[in-house]
């Protein structure tokens, strides 16, 4: 059997003029003029293959055209560069078999449908190829977090999804049976984070985490993936530093490197490559009085949510940070203020265009009787909490870190218009099918 090239590398300009041989799924076609005009998708990206009518039988011809779409084929011909191709290059198809026909009635159509029904063929829509683009993109973002994480220090490791007890409160806990003990689902990997980084110093995890979220809003999951990093000798002011850099260095590499995705997405990549830091930096209460110009019933001390950060949104062009929120709505590790108790040392990161937070973190309390005092303020039990308390009987430090919810900051980057399109199998609150 010949050996089998791949449209990514024709894409990027490595095959020009060569002979190859594809092999991927059908994805559109169409005739005329007695050429057949094939769309081949092979994982790697897309691209048109042409089929002149004289160049084969009759018969065959008739019988291509015929082809269900989703068929896997296998295309040989010859590399052209096209300038009016999509991509700038297509296949002078020779010869076309069909491998493993299709069905006929491909269930998406070339129509509208609504986002039930491509929810519902989510299995068959990630095909699309803003999907596509949309996976890539992720993976980039992924693959440069983690890149620039390691470069600067930071070790990967994992804690426990199955856990005892709550981390962000218990209003969205999932629970599970485990045995004879109730379990629950982790909201967060926070707490064994912080007993990490006396072993192993700067750390950081991706992991799925889960909300039992009871809202149906275009940016909750029930589960999504959860890029954490925790470290000691960090305070906000430092932790505001490690979360500019990284970002920005992951909207710079995916900007540089998949313009085509992003334009694909109708996003411009120009507008990501220029987010620099430093990030504006706002405090909680300054956020009040912009909201409160808008929203004259917002009160202090309430939290943000998707409406009032949209108006901060508003106000930025970059990602910027909301500083030292109320004790009240922040969970009960945030550390307070020595300036001031009534708010913590906690910071929220917020992408504009109404987007608004995709991290959420700050320093932790590292004083053993303070932490005491608030897990018992907050009516928590502290036998649950009794292990994460005794790492401030042994070796404290002053220390931080922060959440970021991937789903979030891709569809921010990709411009996307509700969460489930970053990631290819959402879970929401009345979908966990496919
Ligand atoms: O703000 P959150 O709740 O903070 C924490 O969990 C901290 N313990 C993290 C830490 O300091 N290590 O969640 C962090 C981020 C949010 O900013 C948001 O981007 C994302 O997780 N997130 C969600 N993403 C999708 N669906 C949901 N239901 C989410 N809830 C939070
Ligand atoms: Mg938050």
């Amino acid at each position: 059997m010949d050996s089998i090239q791949t449209i990514g590398e024709i894409l990027d300009g490595k095959l020009d003029g060569s002979h190859v041989a594809l092999r991927g799924w059908l994805h559109h076609i169409r005739s005329g003029g007695g050429i057949l005009f094939l769309q081949l998708r092979d994982g790697s990206g897309v691209i048109q293959c042409t089929l002149k009518k004289d160049k084969i039988d009759p018969e065959t011809f008739e019988k291509l055209s015929a082809t269900p779409i989703e068929s896997t084929i296998e295309v040989s011909g010859e590399v052209r560069k096209d300038p009016r191709a999509p991509r700038g290059y297509e296949i002078q198809g020779e010869r076309v078999s069909v491998l493993f026909p299709a069905q006929d009635g491909y269930p998406i159509a070339k129509k509208y449908h609504g986002p039930d029904f491509l929810l519902d063929y989510r299995h068959l829509w990630i095909r699309n190829e803003k999907m596509q683009a949309t996976i890539r993109l992720r993976s980039r973002l992924i693959e440069e977090a983690r890149r620039w994480l390691m470069d600067h220090g930071y070790l990967e490791v994992q804690v426990p999804i199955l856990v005892n007890a709550a981390v962000e409160g218990g209003s969205t806990l999932f629970s599970v049976k485990y045995f004879k003990q109730k379990a629950y689902l982790s909201q967060s990997w926070q707490l064994y984070a912080e007993a990490m980084i006396a072993s192993v110093g700067k750390i950081f995890t991706l992991a799925p985490s889960f909300r039992a979220e009871k809202s149906r809003t275009r940016r909750h999951l029930t589960e999504y993936w959860h890029l954490e990093v925790e470290a000691p000798w960090l305070e906000l002011e430092g932790l505001m530093e490690l979360e500019e850099e990284l970002v920005a260095h992951m909207c710079h590499q995916v900007a540089q490197r998949m313009p085509e995705e992003l334009k694909l997405l109708g996003r411009d990549p120009g507008k990501i490559i220029n987010i620099q830091p430093p990030f504006p930096r706002i405090t909680y209460d300054e956020a009040v009085e912009t909201i409160q110009q808008s929203m004259p019933t917002f009160k202090w001390g309430k939290d943000l949510g998707y409406e009032e950060e949209k108006v901060l949104t508003q106000k930025f062009e970059s990602p910027f940070f909301v500083t030292r929120f109320p004790k009240g709505i922040k969970a009960f590790y945030h550390m307070p203020d020595p300036q001031n108790p009534k708010v913590t040392l906690s910071v929220d990161l917020l992408a504009p265009e109404g987007y608004g937070e995709i991290t959420g973190g700050g320093q932790r309390i590292h004083v053993f009787e303070q932490l005491l005092a608030r897990i018992k303020e907050e009516k928590l039990n502290p036998d649950d909490y009794k292990w994460y308390t005794e790492l401030r009987r042994y070796g404290t430090v002053p220390h931080s870190g922060f959440g970021m919810g991937v789903e979030r900051t891709v569809a921010w980057v990709c411009g996307l218009e509700h969460i489930r399109d970053a990631i290819a199998f959402p879970r929401l609150i009345n979908r966990i099918y496919p």
